[in-house]
């Protein structure tokens, strides 16, 4: 959906959430009206999408627990304080529909309770990962009752006729059975924690698709397949031609660009065809299953995709799941959805954030890699993509690695990658979030064995990162968010071994000298400079040394440069 579209359903949003609170008033809530009006959603300030949470924006540093450990009050009680000691203020779980269903119509929340008073023991928020209908295709976390069933829950055919141990998107039966459960969360969600926001966030199903054929063989499915193309994504797609993922129009253009036939005659006779067709009709399904669950508690939702290897057709990755060619299939069939989310654990962070952060799908990161490369990949997320939240998969095993630091000594420092990169964040986390409001934030990333350097523009200024260390280094992953906190001073977090020379093609004075570089540790509330950095520490004045152990030491730098002729 194009910006202006979605600012006005952002927008929209805002008045629905204070018209249901009307509705609802004196209702479920005591003082239902102003927690209604305060629930969390995003917002659009000024160039960044945010996720406000109680009246402020919220950067979510987050990370993904494994599939299985939330499934147990008792066996997280040991995990939630190793999250906080990592800096996390969010984790990401799921919640299964077997666990709230095990018998049709008899819900039982008491997991979900455990949890939520987990976390808020633990002064965390939670983003709640609907486990209904899908998990990384399957139909694993659906309760017995329709597991066993598949004659009332239909599953996904193979060409050849056989099941597969997927539910059918194309089922109403299963549709309606899932938004019926995920309503009822959502409602309990709101009864106990409506008024506390533990939950900011829920995700809806997990990494849909199909495999390992490209779409579902059903007697339903072939029949939606051989009728037209629903008018509501052909009208979508012609009135935001212009503002469609650029692959998707040329297949779609290449295909004739028509508005009106088949799947086959308005996007041809090609194997991507199937996947869109399954894009439509997953999104479809879970638009009936987000609205259901915003009828009753209205936060932000949205829906991750798994992504594609090189050269890889679908149905050898999930076709039908929210890629970026099929973003704008997903926005027109699914707009109660607040945005799309990549899980990336491809070294090609760049690209792949960059193809999820759209003016009208602003970026957050449900699962990625941890360790280094993710503490990187976080500082380019947030600094150069206004990222929402970035979040490491598997965070429960990220914790607790003994590392001697040489003369420092912080209660902050959880001697994890992550753990260190979320403790400078937090630190960073209220001029992150303005800066990406106001701009005057930026970073940049070198990946991949070939790239040695990256480029960064801050104001009148270019930064060049460049790595250190010569070809011991080649293939880490380096990162160095920019914040500009006057017009020639910056703090710099960086990660990785690396140095930064500066420069300008602004009119004026040519050169660009380095003034000073302090280094600065958050101690007693405030970042407070120590060493003066000069002589071998910035190249006699020549560049900004960033060190792969910056991080873990809490450090940060402050750079003032000046031009000259
Ligand atoms: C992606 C899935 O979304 C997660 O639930 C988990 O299965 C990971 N893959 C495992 O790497």
């Amino acid at each position: 959906m194009p910006p202006k579209d979605r600012n006005q359903r952002l927008n929209k949003l805002g008045v629905w959430t204070f018209l249901v609170s009307i509705a609802f008033g004196g209702l479920a809530f005591g003082q239902a009206r102003d927690s209604r009006a305060g629930l969390p959603h995003l917002e659009k300030r000024g160039s960044a999408t945010q996720l406000v949470v109680d009246g402020k924006p919220f950067l979510v540093l987050g990370g993904e627990l494994h599939n299985s450990s939330s499934s147990s009050v008792e066996y997280m009680k040991p995990i939630w304080p190793r999250l906080a000691g990592m800096h996390l203020n969010t984790v990401l779980l799921p919640v299964a529909w077997e666990t709230i269903e095990p018998e049709e119509g008899k819900f039982d929340f008491r997991v979900v309770d455990g949890l939520l008073e987990g976390a808020r023991e633990n002064n965390l928020k939670l983003v709640v990962l609907w486990f209904g209908a899908w998990k990384n295709t399957y139909s694993s976390y659906v309760p017995a009752w329709v597991k066993t069933n598949t004659e009332r829950f239909p599953r996904v055919q193979t060409s050849d006729g056989r099941g597969t141990e997927r539910l059918s998107p194309f089922s109403t039966v299963v549709r309606d059975a899932d938004a019926r459960a995920f309503a009822q969360l959502m409602r309990h969600l709101r009864e106990a924690d409506g008024d506390k926001h533990t939950v900011m966030m829920v995700q809806v199903e997990n990494e849909v698709g199909v495999i390992p054929e490209s779409r579902d063989h059903s007697s339903v499915a072939n029949a939606a397949f051989a009728a037209t193309v629903p008018s509501t994504l052909t009208n979508f797609l012609e009135k935001h031609r212009t503002a469609l993922d650029p692959e998707f129009r040329a297949a779609w253009e290449a295909a004739g660009g028509k508005t009106a036939g088949t799947w086959q005659e308005v996007f041809g006779k090609v194997p991507l065809t199937d996947d869109l067709f399954m894009a439509w009709h997953y999104a479809t399904y879970i638009e009936h299953v987000a609205a259901a669950g915003k009828a009753e508690y209205p936060i932000p939702m949205f829906a991750n995709a798994a992504l594609i290897r090189p050269n890889y057709e679908p149905g050898q990755y999930n076709s039908g799941g929210p890629l970026p060619h099929s973003i704008d299939v997903w926005h027109a069939g699914a707009p109660s959805l607040d945005l799309l989310s990549p899980d990336i654990y491809f070294n090609e962070f760049a690209y792949w954030a960059g193809k999820y952060a759209r003016p009208d799908n602003p970026l957050f990161i449900p699962e990625a890699q941890g360790g280094s490369p993710g503490a990187a990949n976080a500082l380019y997320a947030f600094g150069h993509l206004s990222a929402i939240g970035f979040s490491p998969f598997g965070i429960e095993d990220q914790g607790n690695v003994p590392l001697d630091l040489v003369g420092i000594t912080s209660e902050r420092l959880d001697h994890s990658a992550i753990g260190n990169a979320y403790s400078v964040l937090s630190e960073l986390t209220p001029m992150i979030l303005q800066k990406q409001e106001t701009g005057g934030i930026t970073a940049a990333l070198i990946e991949g064995d070939a790239q040695r350097s990256a480029r960064l523009y801050l104001g009148d200024y270019t930064a060049i990162m460049t790595r250190a260390g010569g070809a011991s280094t080649a293939g880490s992953r380096l990162a160095a968010m920019f914040i500009q906190t006057g017009p020639s001073e910056f703090i710099v977090a960086g990660s990785g071994d690396a140095q930064i020379t500066f420069s300008t093609d602004k009119p004026g004075p040519p050169i660009v000298g380095i003034d000073s570089i302090d280094e600065e540790f958050f101690e007693n509330g405030a970042w407070l400079p120590r060493r003066r950095l000069n002589g071998d520490e910035n190249s006699q004045g020549q560049a900004l040394k960033i060190s792969a152990a910056d991080l873990a030491q809490g450090k940060i730098y402050r750079v003032r440069l000046y031009r000259h002729r």
